[in-house]
């Protein structure tokens, strides 16, 4: 199965549309910025690296018809289409880092024509798109190291085909070993409330046909203490400068039950997910979302009285401490963090 998870097609945006899934495969076309910040919101597009992708293009959308051709004018309107994107979720790291690159092309060329600076915005978001499917495949190559033929592994939310343009970093590592000829086992937790291990990753695991087997969350622990879990890997939303990872609420459950049962835990993303200016997972911005995410199935089963006090983080965070590596597009980071992310910082690969 060859799926991209996000396109510049038609002069549109063309996305997977994940609310469907599994049930269907359904592609949409976004030619608005309104349309593009909703279905960030609502997560018809998802995963940190398809976000960059997704807010590089939105900058265009949002631009595209600005009338004018005088700098200042359209610097400004480039402001305000930045922020609006920059409102639409808080913790992805990627998402501000794909906003970051398309307004420095245009700032970089602002003595050309402003149609011409339209252009180059375009082109900066389909360049990210591409980098996005090569680092997956270089966060494959290296994380494939960690996997022997029949390792079992577990992971949380999806990290793969689906949240990034069409390989995936944590699910991408399995897609590597298996090309590789390993056989692989995958244990897929659910991902309460949304189900986006279920819905999306236990879908595209199988449909590339891995060995995969879904699981609720609360399953995690008993399968570790049965000696059926080699090691988890998962992807992460943003990485402070100490290597403290943001990721799927439920992440850090596991990592504390890896280090428990002496099972190794590694994240895998792409340097854009670093963010070299917070020193530590306490400065990360972890987004609340709504209430009925968890007091429905879907939106559709009530399962909870109406009006109880409900709390609905959608991410949390790893201590790094708890962390084993971090397989990037540059290598894997180990131990000590602050040292050898300071490194990658600096345009450095992993020693
Ligand atoms: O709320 P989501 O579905 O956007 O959350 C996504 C995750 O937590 C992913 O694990 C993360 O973005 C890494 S994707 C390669």
């Amino acid at each position: 199965m060859n799926i991209r998870t996000i396109d510049w097609k038609n002069n549109s945006v063309r996305i997977i549309d994940q609310t469907r899934l599994p049930q269907k495969l359904v592609y949409i076309n976004i030619n608005k910025l309104e349309g593009l910040c909703r279905a960030i919101k609502i997560l018809q597009v998802r995963g940190a690296p398809a976000l960059g992708a997704a807010a590089a293009l939105g900058v265009y959308l949002g631009v595209r018809n600005y009338p004018g051709s005088d700098w200042p004018g359209f610097s400004r309107k480039l402001s305000a289409v930045a922020k609006h994107i920059a409102e639409s979720r808080p913790t992805a790291r990627n998402l501000f880092w794909g906003i970051e690159r398309a307004c420095l092309a245009a700032l970089r060329n602002n003595q050309l024509p402003v149609a011409k600076i339209k252009q180059i915005i375009l082109a900066e978001g389909k360049k990210i798109m591409q980098e996005d499917a090569s680092s997956c495949r270089r966060i494959g190559f290296y994380g494939a190291k960690l996997l022997k033929h029949n390792s079992r592994v577990l992971t949380i939310c999806n990290a793969g085909i689906l949240a990034t343009v069409d390989y995936g970093t944590a699910l991408g590592v399995i897609y590597s070993a298996c090309t590789q000829g390993k056989k692989i086992k995958v244990f897929s937790c659910e991902t309460r409330p949304l189900l986006q291990g279920s819905r999306l990753s236990t879908w595209e695991l199988y449909k590339k046909g891995v060995d995969v087997t879904m699981i609720a969350d609360n399953t995690a622990a008993s399968l570790m203490a049965e000696g059926k879990v080699d090691l988890v890997i998962t992807g992460a939303d943003r990485i402070a400068a100490n290597g403290d990872s943001a990721n799927k609420i439920g992440t850090s459950n596991l990592a504390i039950l890896c280090q428990y049962h002496k099972i190794p835990f590694y994240i895998a993303a792409p340097v854009s997910t670093f963010d070299f200016n917070i020193k530590s997972g306490k400065d990360i911005k972890i987004e609340m979302r709504n209430s009925r995410e968890i007091t429905s199935i879907l939106f559709k089963k009530e399962i909870s009285p109406s009006g109880a006090n409900v709390l609905n983080p959608a991410f949390d965070v790893t201590a790094s401490h708890l962390i084993s590596g971090i397989i990037t597009d540059k290598g894997i980071i180990r131990p000590p963090y602050i040292k050898n992310i300071n490194r990658i910082s600096k345009g450095n690969k992993c020693v």
